[in-house]
């Protein structure tokens, strides 16, 4: 994919956008009916059909899991017709796979991909500690410091006081300390019940009104929100977190470093990323699908690293497109 700067050149995001619509129209029908199975096989399903159309020659590297337990969007699985760019696919059908099945906000269909062998691979760590903000605070984070000092700095970076940032934060136990503290330093919280991808694109967006992403999330997550962030100029940073001694033995025995802090340069290594992500319900970055006589609208966010271009694209499906990705 490399090209002279000055040139214009293809917009993968372009194209990946068309499969984040399709797997969220296909999701939205599940909205509330407290099937979360069921949501994520339909969205994969639409996902992987509009993929095969797509002209790269991806190899699926944050998928479903492993082949034996996920048919489709395994990891390792060749995506696209195979012919053009070499790239690694990050998929995530659905971000809120709970928030999809109970009708709450915040459900992303979203996708990343990079350039063949950028991408990283958490091995069997699933979890990671994670701090995100938006362009005015990077440099303002550090995962070695404590969350009273991050708050701080970005409060500094941003010309305000700490009690006017709000900090995302998953609503999760794990969490019990860091939101005392949050609490404590005087800034505000917004707990999140799922969605961390959405929770750290919103520290970028304006009008989102959110300034921190805190907290430990999902790895795959982390790994398509470094390259959401890359696109829209803000940082986050991450660290394994292994949720029991038999996971975190096996990653010192793959050889991983517990220790040390990822930068979003570490979790997708390229400047020259595609992100696109879809509305499944209704959000604070955009609405999810709407139906209506004339079919279903979606609405999306569209970007790409190396020209730093983010889209806010809203369309419309006509009835029997809109159906023919329900009934693929
Ligand atoms: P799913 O859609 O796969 O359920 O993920 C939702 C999510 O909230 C992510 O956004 C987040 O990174 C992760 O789950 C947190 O994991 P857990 O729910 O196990 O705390």
């Amino acid at each position: 994919m490399a090209t002279s700067p000055l040139m214009p050149d293809r917009n993968l995001a372009l194209e990946l956008v068309r499969v984040t619509e399709a797997a969220a129209i296909a999701a939205s029908r599940w909205m509330g009916r407290g099937d979360k199975e069921g949501a994520d096989g339909a969205a994969v399903d639409a996902m992987r059909t509009m993929l095969s159309s797509v002209s790269m020659d991806g190899v699926v590297v944050i998928g479903e899991g492993e082949k034996d337990e996920a048919p489709m969007l395994f990891n390792g699985e060749r995506i696209g017709d195979g012919t053009h760019a070499e790239t690694d696919i990050a998929v995530d059908p659905i971000d809120g796979t709970t928030l999809t099945a109970l009708g709450r906000a915040n459900a992303l269909a979203v996708i990343a991909v990079a350039p063949r062998g950028t991408m990283y691979d958490p091995g069997p760590c699933m979890y990671m500690e994670k701090l995100a903000v938006g362009p005015e605070a990077v440099g303002a984070i550090d995962l070695d410091k404590s969350l009273t000092e991050n708050l701080e700095a970005v409060a500094e970076a941003k010309n305000c006081a700490v009690r006017d940032l709000t900090a995302v934060i998953l609503d999760r136990d794990r969490h019990a300390e860091h939101i005392r503290e949050v609490r404590e330093a005087g800034a505000r919280i917004r707990l999140i019940p799922d969605g961390d991808v959405a929770g750290a694109i919103s520290t970028c967006w304006p009008d989102a009104g959110a300034d921190i992403l805190i907290g430990i999330g999902g790895t795959p997550e982390g790994v398509i929100t470094a390259a959401a962030l890359k696109c829209m100029g803000g940082q986050q940073l991450g660290r394994l977190w292994p949720r029991n001694e038999r996971e975190r033995a096996e990653a010192i025995q793959q050889g991983y470093d517990l220790e040390r802090i990822l930068t979003q340069d570490d979790l997708v290594r390229s400047d020259d990323c595609f992100f696109a992500a879809t509305g499944i319900t209704d959000g604070d970055l955009m609405n999810g699908v709407h139906f209506n006589q004339r079919g279903a609208t979606t609405e999306s966010l569209v970007m790409r690293s190396r020209t730093g271009t983010v889209r806010h694209i809203r369309a419309l499906h006509s009835q029997e497109k809109a159906n023919e990705i329900l009934d693929a």
